[in-house]
This record gives structure tokens, C-alpha cells and sequence, in this order.
């Protein structure tokens, strides 16, 4: 007994919870993950699983993307990055959706899969399903030789390393990169990308890594706030565009490690319902980054504090409007839209994580949760 707590302690290299040495791992498992496949410096990706498919994913009429939680968040984000970038249309669905029901698959579908334990049973059931129907199955996976990654034709690892925490940090983020990654690829490859984009793109996604760091060091800020917020018992995220998932996986990462009730929502979408809920006692979170659609989230902000809600916003670092009207801000580095999502889910996981640890409760083994589902 005494000597699994002390090999627990030493596998949490100092830190207190695998969750926390998990979010702070973010600088190197994304660069691990971009690591030998992008090169910005020479405009070049390199993906063996993409480049062998490549004239099926060109081809492709349509890609499905399957995956179940936080898994599902990254397929959302991809759908936005993919259509902008490749303009192939992609349709995301939950697993246990999609293999109950009768989805009409075409032979030549490519089906995006992610997971990261790989044993998820609804991914799984979905793609065999596919699979039998003729589409291609493509695996986002990080556990290596599981079973998503043995039932797909192709795929690419997220090398983000194992993950003992139940709530999924560090494989988001690599989920992300990789799916970035596939983007760009098949943008450049289809020609729906130029080149200056394309190398634009390719230097951003690059400079992540780099970036972390500086929204890890809101930690103590966001400590903070996890006391100011705690005994809140909703929480509202709102987000637009690419930030959109971000807010959806916000509101899952507080509701999987507080136990507090939160709904993510899109930010203009807030009006037909969930407005009705705002009062002085409501912290919303907005993940108000700089992007195209910033002009309009100020306004959906502005909203929120006309009916005294309270404003948490991640923003991007400079943003003096946003400063004044929120009542708390978390400040994370400029990155284009695309790629800025890798950097204000940080801050998601921060919340989550210490409002958490301000309850009490045991972050990395949240009740009624298992890492890898592998029933239905
Ligand atoms: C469980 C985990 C989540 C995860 C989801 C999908 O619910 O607790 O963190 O996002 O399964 O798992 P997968 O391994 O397929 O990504």
C-alpha cells in the first residue's frame, strides 16, 4: 500500500494530480506529435498515413468523422478546419448515434475515427459498421496497436503518451495537431489551399508548442477564479467559429471534474433558450479569442452583462475592449483562428481542474467515469 502511494507520487513527477502533470505536459506532447511531420522552415508535411491514401481522401465526397466525448469536440473543430481548408463536406456524429441508426454511408466515404484509448466500444462498432458498407476508415488514435487503431485501414498516432487522468487533456490537444495537420495536407494536396496560406498555416501550427507555456502561466490566476467561482451551480460557455467546440469541451472538462452543471453552447445560439438562465449568480465563460468573429462575440458579451451575469473571458493577450467589459479575463498568446483553439482550451482544463480541487474531489478519478468505455 505505502509503496503504491510512492510510486503514484513519482509517477505524478511533482505534481498533485495526473490531470495537472498532464496539462503541463501540453508543450511536448504537441510538439512530439508535430514532430517529423511538419516542417514549416521547408513548407513540407510529412504523414505516411495521408500521403498512402491520398487519392481517397482527394476523392473523397464526403468525410464522416465518429468519436464519443471529448474525442467528439476535436471532430467538431476538424469539421470547421477541414471544409474551410479543403472544402470537402464533413459530417461529424456521436458513435452510439451512428451505429444505431441507418446512416447512409457511399462506398469511398472516408470515415475519420478518433480516439484516444482506441477501445472506445461505440467508435469501434461504428467503424466496423462502416467498414462492412465500403468506406475507408482513417484512425486518430493514441494508444498504439489498440483496437480502433488494428480496425482502421490507415490513421496516424497522436503520440501524446499514455494519460492517467479520466478527463481527456493532453490527447485533445495532440488530437487536435494531428487533425491540423491531415487539414493542411489535404488542403495543399487538393489545391483548395494556397501556398501562402498553406506556409502561413504550416509556421502557426509550428509555433504552438512554443506558446503553451504562456497559458499554462495563468495557472495561479485561474487558481484564483476557481475559488471565486466554486460554489457557483451553473456555468455557461459560449464560443463562436473554431472556438465553438472549445466552449463544449469547457463546459464538459468543469462538469466531469466539479460536478458542476454546465451547458457549452455557440454564443449567438444563447438568445433561443439559455439566456433565460442568466441572472447575477451565472458565470459565463466566453472564449472570446481574436478572430473574424470578434466583433460579434463582444456584442453576445455585452448581452450577458446587460442581465448581470457574470464574464469570465479567454482572450487574446492585448485585448483592452474585452478587459473592460469582462469581470475576469485569462490571457493567452495570438495564433491564427485555426490553430488558436490548441491554446484557449488550456485554460478549460485549468478551470475545470482547480475548481475541482477547491471542492475537494478527486480529479483524476471522477465518479461515475471510466478512461476508456469499452461497454456500451
Ligand atoms: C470516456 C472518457 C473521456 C473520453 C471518451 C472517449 O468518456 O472519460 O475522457 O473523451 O471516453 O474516449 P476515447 O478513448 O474514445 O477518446
Amino acid at each position: 500500500q505505502q509503496l503504491d502511494l510512492e510510486l503514484a507520487a513519482i509517477e505524478k513527477g511533482g505534481y498533485d494530480h495526473f490531470m495537472l502533470k498532464e496539462i503541463f505536459e501540453q508543450p511536448s506532447t504537441v510538439f512530439d506529435c508535430l514532430r517529423g511531420r511538419v516542417d514549416a522552415a521547408n513548407g513540407t508535411i510529412t504523414m505516411a498515413g495521408v500521403e498512402a491514401n491520398i487519392e481517397q481522401l482527394k476523392n473523397a465526397q464526403r468525410i464522416l468523422i465518429i468519436a464519443c466525448g471529448t474525442s467528439w469536440h476535436a471532430g467538431l473543430l476538424a469539421e470547421y478546419i477541414i471544409e474551410e481548408l479543403c472544402r470537402t463536406p464533413v459530417e461529424v456524429e456521436y458513435a452510439s448515434e451512428f451505429r444505431y441508426r441507418n446512416p447512409v454511408i457511399h462506398k469511398g466515404d472516408v470515415i475519420i475515427a478518433i480516439s484516444q484509448s482506441g477501445e472506445t466500444a461505440d467508435t469501434l462498432v461504428a467503424i466496423e459498421k462502416a467498414k462492412e458498407q465500403g468506406a475507408i476508415i482513417f484512425g486518430i488514435v493514441n494508444v498504439v496497436g489498440s483496437s480502433i487503431a488494428r480496425a482502421s485501414h490507415a490513421g496516424a498516432y497522436t503520440h501524446a503518451g499514455p494519460e492517467i487522468g479520466v478527463a481527456s487533456t493532453k490527447a485533445f490537444t495532440a488530437q487536435l495537431a494531428v487533425l491540423a495537420i491531415i487539414a493542411l495536407k489535404l488542403g495543399y494536396e487538393k489545391g483548395t489551399l494556397d501556398n501562402k496560406r498553406f506556409l502561413h498555416l504550416l509556421n502557426e501550427l509550428e509555433a504552438i508548442p512554443e506558446k503553451i507555456p504562456a497559458a499554462l502561466n495563468q495557472a495561479e490566476a485561474i487558481k484564483q477564479l476557481a475559488y471565486k467561482y466554486k460554489d457557483a451551480r451553473d456555468f455557461l460557455y459560449l464560443g463562436r467559429g473554431y472556438n465553438f467546440p472549445i466552449a463544449l469541451e469547457g463546459a464538459l472538462k468543469l462538469k466531469e471534474i466539479s460536478y458542476i452543471h454546465a451547458e457549452g453552447y455557440p454564443a449567438a445560439e444563447m438568445k433561443h433558450g439559455p439566456i433565460a438562465l442568466v441572472d447575477e449568480n451565472l458565470p459565463v465563460v466566453f472564449i472570446a479569442t481574436r478572430d473574424s468573429y470578434h466583433e460579434k462575440i463582444i456584442s453576445n458579451i455585452q448581452e450577458i452583462k446587460a442581465r448581470k451575469g457574470k464574464v469570465i473571458a479567454v482572450i487574446t493577450e492585448g485585448d483592452d475592449v474585452i478587459t473592460q467589459m469582462a469581470d475576469d479575463v485569462i490571457v493567452v498568446p495570438a495564433a491564427d483562428e485555426l490553430v488558436a483553439p490548441m491554446l484557449s482550451v488550456i485554460p478549460m482544463q485549468l478551470l475545470a481542474y482547480y475548481i475541482g480541487v477547491a471542492k475537494g474531489l478527486d480529479v483524476d478519478k471522477p465518479r461515475n467515469l471510466a478512461k476508456s468505455v469499452t461497454v456500451e
